[in-house]
């Protein structure tokens, strides 16, 4: 576990975990993942990396959310998976009632430097094309755009934007990560950079 600061803690997803995650999804995506689809991720600890953003201690239950067992520290949730030299980010994803309060960079971060600890390359994902709060996130961790996948969302038939990192180890993108982890700074004191996702 990864102490951010007195708070917040970022650390890796548990079975435990699931039933929050899939509440959060099913109020924040239009398709969300099935209960095995996680069970499967999290048993591929060698491939695979999630993360929940947690925030510690006592805290009150929002509002809306219908399962007894919902566990109100859960802030969101990310995760990766690694393929050779390339990771991919599979999902990420931030309470509604939470949203747009720096929880989601941080937890990209944590995606990146996770991307660092693999070993991987480049990053890579796929956000849809009306999806500009996430494009505009990635946009300012150094992704670009790289192509579209028709039709790619089968709820909708929305297209896919597929993003890209270039190599995470070129100083344009380590720049970018950087400044990213000096705003998380600036706004979570004690955060240990080089601690963002290591540990359990
Ligand atoms: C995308 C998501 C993970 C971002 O997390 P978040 O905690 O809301 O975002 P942050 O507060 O960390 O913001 C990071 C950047 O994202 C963009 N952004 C996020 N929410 C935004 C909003 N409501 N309006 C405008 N920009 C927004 C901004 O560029 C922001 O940078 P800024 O603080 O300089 O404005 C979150 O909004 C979410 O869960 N959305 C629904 C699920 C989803 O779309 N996941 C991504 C699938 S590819």
């Amino acid at each position: 576990m990864v102490q951010l600061r007195q708070q917040l803690v970022l650390e890796l997803m548990r079975e435990a975990d699931v039933n929050t995650v899939q509440e959060i999804e099913r109020e924040i995506f239009a398709t969300p993942w099935p209960r095995n689809a996680y069970y499967r991720e999290l048993a591929s600890r060698a491939s695979a990396h999630y993360v929940v953003l947690r925030q510690d201690g006592m805290v009150e239950r929002p509002d809306g959310y219908r399962i007894a067992d919902f566990d109100p520290t859960i802030i969101g949730y990310g995760g990766m998976w690694r393929m050779y030299d390339e990771a991919h980010v599979t999902t990420i994803g931030v309470r509604r009632d939470l949203q747009h309060r720096g929880y989601g960079r941080i937890i990209f971060a944590g995606l990146v430097q996770a991307a660092y600890d693999m070993g991987a390359k480049w990053v890579t994902l796929e956000v849809r094309t009306s999806n500009d709060n996430a494009m505009r996130m990635y946009e300012a961790f150094g992704f670009k755009v790289i192509g579209r996948r028709k039709g790619y969302y089968t709820d909708n038939g929305e297209d896919a934007i597929v993003m890209w990192s270039d190599s995470i180890h070129s100083p344009r993108f380590r720049k970018a990560y950087e400044a990213n982890l000096e705003r998380i700074e600036a706004e979570v004191r004690g955060l240990r950079r080089d601690l963002l996702t290591k540990g359990d």
